[in-house]
């Protein structure tokens, strides 16, 4: 073998057969095949791979509509949306949009291996950005840095940090010739170079393997983000349950003290859906098992919270205690289900448990095995389980490289499996609350992940530290996730390890109530970092956005509804609606997002009242006072503890219910809409969704679906007949303008009178906690607002005014 590295070579044979392209090449193969039209899939092998992938929903779909022209010096393969261009000379690809720009190109270096691993080199372009790339650490354009996947336990991590927990080799990329997506479908650790320490490439490597490439076509990174969940599949649709406050600690124990955090939140008036109960609920952190004295009936207990409006969530990790007499660590053993060592020993690790055997959940009898297994929690009605620890982790992280995973049936060293393997942990797991409650949706939340986790599970970025860099940091990654498809994820808000600050608890209670994932947590020993921790000023700030968060609930569930349609992301990096502007990606606003399409976040620190913040192109409104920006300008505005720095967005509307304390508790019936008036361009769409909350009965199209198109040009808010099986929820309507003076209105032709809120809040007032001040006009009510209601009615309804 040379020392040197190599490349693929020369196209030696071109064949075209069944829509598909196949490449001999000097050194290796390539195929190349379309599986819709924005998707172009090139695979390069220097030996043979089977093809075989735990991302991709429909491996055997091909595009048909596809043309290929054999010229002199190239191949041609054009479906609707572009081409992608295949030089001979040497295995060169490019690929272009179909007004022929050329969005990325191979590099004069090709594609070249060095024993087993192999890299494509792709021509930086002068103004490229690069996005993506799942739970990374990092700015948000990737430009200038390179990261590698390797799954791993990635404790208390620096904001630069890299690997982490997840893999997801996708990132998008952004220049003046257009845009485009690049999926490396690998679960061999793979790196992405996008020019560091170099001024000439981005590149690709997988360490082995073949380089399985999709390329993605798209006008916009919305585009691209859908395209790539039609391949990987999109975000389940949760229990709406998992969409409330969630609140963790590690741990709570015993019984009392979960019973007591229940109560305080009722008491306190605090919303919450889910309680949960990390590794000391176990009897010696053995899984499938409740501790004993602390738990002693984990029935009732379950069933208590319930009564009181509480899910439980609990911990299951994939070590498998040793110890004779377990039940779980015996079956395992017995049917050969633990990973192993070549010589057929069982690999043995040491975890909370101490000395543990780790499930192959890539083998999928081991996965039926776990399924049933999983009928252990369901028999306590618990629907949500926790998947921690599947990177996978051990003291010494440092999984042997030669153990052997099955790899449905292709059996590969970890070196293959270990992206894959918490990924896998987490079907199973959903997999088999769904078997032992085939009507319920389940909550799973992994640590771990691969490309198309989506599926199965809402993802969390693991032991982040209480931090104000940190807090912003999540922010950044959970816009990343949202590109990947990954749209259920959150941080640990208050920081997860050490001690969080009051102001820092409120700042990020604030941020994570507009996040898909909404869960406070803090690390074993640490001090309380429950709303009510810090003192009253917190808990009534803590209260007032925990409470938010419960009166968007219509408008957050709908968004997850289009999540699970089209692959939507919710936190949307303001660079997904403006990707050509530039001063999104400046470091001073990089965090900023969209939650779903008309509400504006601008994560800012807990260590000063003041934010720099940047209004893109349209015209906003601080969501409390209704207070004017006009983009595209920078504003350094003030934000004490009680306020945020939220805007709605002028042209688009958002739904609203009266508040409950939890999300199984019913509302009043009627649903608010706040419209804004301004233009985003276009006719603004919003599909509202409501179905039983719980089960899969939307798939038999029992749900209330309903289009709301809002023209600013013709002051027309359009309600399209309701689809579905279901009635809706609310009886009533309540329209609030928000930016205009109304005259008249008319209802599907009719006058109807307008009337006047003289003052609207989104947030309650803190209390008075000093007795000579005067916070009456505490500056977080919008005055004198016009608004119309009327009757929920099935047909069409035609507001104008
Ligand atoms: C890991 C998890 C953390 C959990 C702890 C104990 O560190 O990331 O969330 O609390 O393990 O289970």
């Amino acid at each position: 073998m040379s020392l040197l590295s190599e490349s693929v070579g020369s196209v030696d044979k071109v064949d075209f057969n069944d829509s598909k392209i196949s490449l001999k090449l000097s050194n290796g193969s390539a195929e190349i095949s379309s599986f819709d039209e924005q998707i172009f899939r090139v695979r390069v092998m220097i030996k043979d791979e089977r093809d075989f992938s735990y991302a991709i929903t429909n491996p055997d779909k091909i595009n048909e509509e596809v043309k290929f022209d054999d010229l002199d010096s190239k191949i041609r393969f054009s479906t609707t949306k572009g081409h992608l261009e295949i030089y001979k000379y040497q295995f060169i690809v490019d690929l272009l949009n179909h007004s022929e720009k050329s969005l990325t190109k191979d590099d004069s270096l090709g594609t070249r291996f060095i024993g087993n691993e192999l890299t494509v080199y792709k021509r930086l372009k002068e103004d490229e950005k690069f996005l993506g790339l799942g739970e990374k650490t990092g700015p948000l354009n990737k430009k200038g840095r390179a990261y590698v996947n390797w799954n791993t336990d990635q404790f208390a991590y620096s904001p630069d940090d890299d690997p982490m927990y997840c893999t997801t080799p996708f990132y998008l990329g952004v220049h003046k010739d257009g845009l485009y997506g690049v999926f490396l479908d690998s679960t061999y650790k793979s790196s992405f170079n996008f020019g560091a320490s170099n001024d000439r490439f981005t590149s690709i490597t997988v360490e082995n393997g073949s380089l399985n490439i999709y390329y993605i076509l798209g006008d916009s990174l919305a585009e691209i983000t859908q395209a790539y969940c039609r391949l990987t599949g999109t975000q389940a649709l949760p229990p709406k349950w998992s969409l409330g406050y969630q609140q963790c600690r590690y741990s709570y124990y015993p019984e009392h003290e979960i019973r007591n955090l229940a109560r305080t939140f009722r008491d306190k008036k605090i919303p919450a859906d889910v309680l949960y109960f990390d590794i000391h609920y176990m009897e010696d952190y053995k899984v499938f098992t409740f501790h004993n004295e602390r738990f002693p009936d984990p029935k009732k207990l379950i069933s208590d919270l319930k009564e009181d409006g509480f899910r439980s969530v609990v911990i299951v990790d994939p070590g498998i205690k040793v110890e004779k007499g377990y039940d779980a660590y015996e079956e395992g053993k017995d049917k050969g289900y633990f990973m192993k060592y070549p010589d057929g020993e069982d690999f043995a690790a040491q975890v909370w448990p101490g000395w543990s055997n780790f499930p192959d959940f890539t083998n999928p009898e081991v996965r039926d095995w776990w399924k049933d297994k999983i009928g252990y929690y369901t028999n306590l009605d618990i629907t949500g389980i926790w998947n921690d620890m599947n990177e996978i982790a051990s003291w010494g992280q440092s999984t042997p490289d030669l153990i052997i995973n099955d790899y449905d049936g292709d059996k590969t060293s970890h070196k293959k499996a270990r992206n894959v393997y918490g990924m896998q942990m987490a079907r199973s797991t959903a997999e088999g609350i769904i078997q032992n409650k085939p009507n319920e949706r389940p909550f799973v939340l992994t640590r771990s992940a691969y490309a198309g986790i989506q599926r199965f599970a809402a993802v969390w970025t693991g032991d982040n530290v209480s931090s104000d860099d940190h807090m912003l940091l999540g922010a950044r990654m959970l816009a990343g996730m949202g590109l990947c498809g990954m749209a259920f994820a959150g941080n640990d808000a208050g920081g997860f390890v050490g001690e969080t600050s009051g102001k820092l608890f409120a700042r990020w209670i604030a941020q994570s109530a507009f996040t898909p994932f909404f869960r406070g947590h803090t690390m074993v020993n640490s001090t309380d970092a429950e709303p009510w921790s810090f003192g009253e000023e917190v808990e009534d700030v803590s209260r007032n956005f925990i409470e938010l968060r419960y009166k968007l609930m219509p408008y957050i569930y709908s968004l997850f509804w289009e999540a699970h349609n089209n692959g939507m992301p919710i936190v949307r990096t303001l660079a997904y609606y403006w990707s050509n502007d530039s001063t999104v990606y400046d470091g001073a606003f990089e965090n900023q997002y969209l939650f779903g399409d008309s509400i504006m976040v601008a994560p800012m620190r807990s260590d000063t009242d003041f934010v720099k913040i940047y209004f893109p192109q349209g015209v906003w409104y601080d969501l409390f006072t209704d207070e004017k920006y006009i983009g595209s300008e920078v504003s350094i505005l003030e934000y004490e503890i009680a306020k945020y720095p939220l805007f709605a967005r002028g042209g688009t509307f958002f739904t609203e219910q009266s508040l409950v304390q939890n999300t199984n508790e019913n509302h009043d019936g009627v649903l608010k809409i706040h419209l804004y008036q301004g233009s985003t361009g276009s006719v603004f769409n919003f599909v509202h969704f409501e179905d039983d909350n719980i089960s899969f009965d939307y798939k038999e199209d029992k749900y209330y679906q309903r289009t709301i198109s809002y023209d600013p040009e013709k002051n027309e808010l359009v309600f399209l007949s309701s689809e579905g099986k279901m009635e809706s929820s609310f009886n009533k309507i309540q329209l609030i303008f928000h930016g205009f003076e109304i005259d008249n209105l008319s209802i599907n032709g009719s006058e109807k009178s307008v009337r006047e809120i003289k003052q609207y809040r989104f947030i309650g007032k803190i209390s008075n906690f000093d007795p000579f001040y005067n916070d009456d006009d505490d500056g977080l009510h919008a005055d004198q607002l016009p608004y119309v209601e009327f009757e929920n009615e099935k047909g069409e309804i035609r507001v104008k005014w």
